[in-house]
């Protein structure tokens, strides 16, 4: 990483909340965790900053409803924010906040320039179209019409994430759980972008299987030079690929820095406490 470089993408003040306030959220000492039990407002994310640079791997480390998928959902159009600001550097020169662009625009920016593998496989495949297809969907989104070339292209992700040619034409609903994140790894590469937006690939997998997939993760990330945000809830997966992390708690960021930094002399309370249950 080239501390010089211009960031490939800015997150600035993401928030995103799941209600509508009231008079109650604004006291500090009233809500619990990120929960305001007067009106049950949520704040999922509040005030998230951070830059991505190119050829990096980027972690997310927080516990479970720390707020990670609600980010990552953000930043792939899932969801809208509540507020904040997000610039690509390949999309108009980083001049732009992409939150504010048109919905044709964010699905210019989705399939061309960022891949997401999901958490939940049923959302990121149709797991009834074959492995093949839920590839080709992604290039048709992209504009792709040739079918040779297509189905050349998705041969070749298939064979580049492990998954046997032969089983092509199968339904991820046959696939084991490794394979099925496989093949949405390859469904997010297939029009080569620049980000690639990875939340939780390998939770509820086998240990044996989670370290195929991270060893693929790795060997791609060498391969492509791609850059990479990887959300999860387990220090030892971000200890394994991330340059730099982040930690969230309760939505928010507590700490941020090299992964080396953070893991030698955590800062944060939470922190220390996810170092020490990882020693
Ligand atoms: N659609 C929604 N409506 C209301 N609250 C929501 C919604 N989606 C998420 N939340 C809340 O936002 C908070 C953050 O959830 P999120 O899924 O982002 O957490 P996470 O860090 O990904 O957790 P996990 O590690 O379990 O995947 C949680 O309190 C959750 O209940
Ligand atoms: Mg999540
Ligand atoms: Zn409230």
């Amino acid at each position: 990483m080239d501390e010089f470089e211009a960031p490939i993408l800015s997150i600035k003040n993401v928030n995103k909340q799941f209600g509508s306030g009231c008079e109650d959220c604004a006291r500090m000492d009233h809500l619990i965790k990120n929960f305001c039990p007067t009106c049950g407002t949520v704040y999922a994310c509040q005030n998230i900053s951070f830059d991505l640079y190119p050829g990096e791997v980027f972690g997310i480390v927080g516990e479970s409803g720390s707020g990670k998928s609600t980010l990552m959902r953000c930043l792939y159009f899932d969801q809208d924010v509540t507020s904040g600001e997000a610039f690509i550097r390949s999309y108009k020169h980083s001049k732009k906040n992409l939150f504010e662009e048109s919905s044709q625009q964010k699905r210019f920016i989705r399939n061309h320039l960022m891949g997401k593998v999901y958490q939940n496989p049923i959302l990121g495949l149709r797991m009834n179209f074959s492995s093949i297809g839920n590839i080709a969907e992604k290039l048709i989104a992209a504009g792709n019409r040739n079918v040779e070339e297509m189905e050349s292209r998705g041969r070749m992700l298939l064979d580049h994430v492990n998954i046997p040619v032969y089983r092509m034409k199968e339904a991820p609903k046959n696939f084991s759980g490794g394979m099925q994140q496989r093949v949405q790894i390859a469904k997010a590469l297939s029009n080569n972008p620049s980000i690639l937006l990875l939340d939780e690939v390998t939770t509820g997998l086998d240990l044996s299987v989670q370290a195929s997939v991270l060893d693929l993760i790795k060997q791609l990330q060498r391969e492509l030079n791609i850059s990479i945000i990887i959300v999860s809830h387990d220090l030892g997966v971000i200890r394994m690929l991330a340059d730099r992390t982040m930690v969230m708690l309760d939505g928010k960021v507590v700490e941020h820095g090299l992964t080396d930094q953070i893991l030698e002399d955590p800062q944060h309370h939470y922190t220390q406490q996810l170092v020490h249950s990882l020693l």
